[in-house]
């Protein structure tokens, strides 16, 4: 407002306006304080000033004359009493002596505005701490995940490792056994040597060929081919190749093929890897009085297939895990089932693309049980 005194000021000290002056003095005795400070001249004045103020048409000014509180000038209708108490008043008195004469302004929305723009303030503050809130809880979350990234692939790296480790030892062994003078006579014992290394070797690639196929999976181009497949011969074949292990661990086999239409279209390889993934869990996971049990039944228009152990079974917590990519249930190194933590997630993706699904049912303690169903249409 000072600002308004002072061009008011520069205003009456100018030449023209002095010449303006004199001739109303000529007319007049005395000079108004009207005459000194034009009403237009105040009203653009301040309508200037309270625009740069953003302050729109929420305000009252006036000139009074403090002695009588007689308003002489000015936007003051019914607020006389508001701009005769308003803290924003000056003295005229450099323009127009006797100094009796205020310029006075008042707000009433002063309050509002002032809440108002705190307002802005305090939402503006909530909105930044919120995001900023957001942004902490991101990189903690995205600390933990690398955390847990890290130990999962230190995980895997020491499995694979120790899977590749084990059958390179034994058949290097076998070899050196081979190497010596004294066998060379023996064709048995040759014979018992070279199976070692050739058992070892098919360990070895079938391992590979699981880890390329995985990571084919995830590159997208594993391949399937649409063929008529038997799934009790798919069956019969894992049974067999599992013959040795099934022997040497003493396990209870039972298969019982019940379902009378066994022929789906699908993938012959992928899916006898499938049942080939839950036999070797199977066995793996079950370690006292292994008893396994294989069951096909038709159901829905497709083939259930069922492979039941009654092995260490899976605790409810980790049951919704284990399909997911290299994920293994924390056994604190009780038992030493190694494996890669990738063969159910490899069956659930055959299973997804030949349009089925997959379930297990486990008790810890008791026994686990997988139930495979595959459409006939797919
Ligand atoms: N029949 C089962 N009984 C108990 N636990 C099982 C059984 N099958 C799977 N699991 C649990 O689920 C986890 C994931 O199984 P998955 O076959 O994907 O991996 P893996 O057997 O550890 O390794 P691999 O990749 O060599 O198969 C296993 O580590 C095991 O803890
Ligand atoms: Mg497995």
């Amino acid at each position: 407002m000072k600002s308004v005194l002072n061009r008011l000021l520069e205003y009456k000290n100018d030449s023209i306006f002095k010449e303006e002056l004199e001739k109303i003095k000529c007319r007049k005795l005395k000079l108004d304080i009207t005459d000194i400070v034009p009403p237009e001249l105040l009203d653009s004045l301040i309508k200037e000033e309270l625009n740069i103020m953003f302050v729109e048409n929420d305000y009252y000014y006036a000139i009074y004359n403090k002695s009588n509180s007689k308003f002489v000038a000015g936007k003051y209708e019914s607020a006389e009493k508001e701009l005769i108490i308003s803290e924003i008043q000056y003295s005229l008195v450099n323009l127009y002596k006797p100094g009796d004469y205020y310029l006075s302004v008042y707000f009433p929305r002063k309050q509002y505005m002032i809440l108002e723009q705190i307002n802005i303030w305090v939402i503006m503050s909530v909105i930044f701490l919120i995001m900023l809130l957001i942004n902490f809880a991101y990189v903690i979350y995205t600390l933990f995940r690398q955390k847990k990234l890290s130990e999962v692939k230190n995980d895997f790296i020491s499995n694979l490792t120790h899977e590749f480790k084990t059958p390179i030892a034994t058949s290097s062994l076998a070899a050196e056994m081979l190497l010596r003078p004294e066998i060379e006579n023996k064709p048995k014992t040759i014979k018992k040597y070279a199976n070692v290394i050739l058992d070892e070797n098919h360990r070895l690639q079938d391992q590979v060929e699981q880890l390329l196929q995985v990571a084919a999976l995830e590159a997208g181009n594993l391949h399937y081919r649409a063929q008529n497949v038997d799934i009790h011969q798919l069956i019969k074949n894992v049974f067999k190749n599992f013959e040795m292990r099934i022997k040497e661990n003493n396990i209870q086999m039972e298969v019982k093929l019940e379902a009378k239409d066994h022929f789906i279209i699908g993938d012959k390889e992928h899916l006898q890897n499938v049942f080939s993934n839950l036999v070797d869990n199977a066995i793996k996971y079950t370690l006292v009085n292994p008893k396994i049990n294989i069951l096909t039944r038709n159901i829905n228009g497709g083939i259930m297939i069922r492979v039941e152990d009654n092995g260490i079974g899976i605790r409810k917590e980790h049951q919704k895990y284990i399909f997911k990519k290299l994920y293994r249930v924390p056994t604190g190194n009780i038992h030493e089932a190694r494996g890669f933590g990738i063969g159910l997630y490899y069956v659930k993706a055959v299973v997804d693309h030949h349009h089925g699904r997959i379930a297990l049912n486990s008790q810890p303690g008791a026994g686990s049980a997988f139930n495979i169903y595959l459409p006939f249409k797919n």
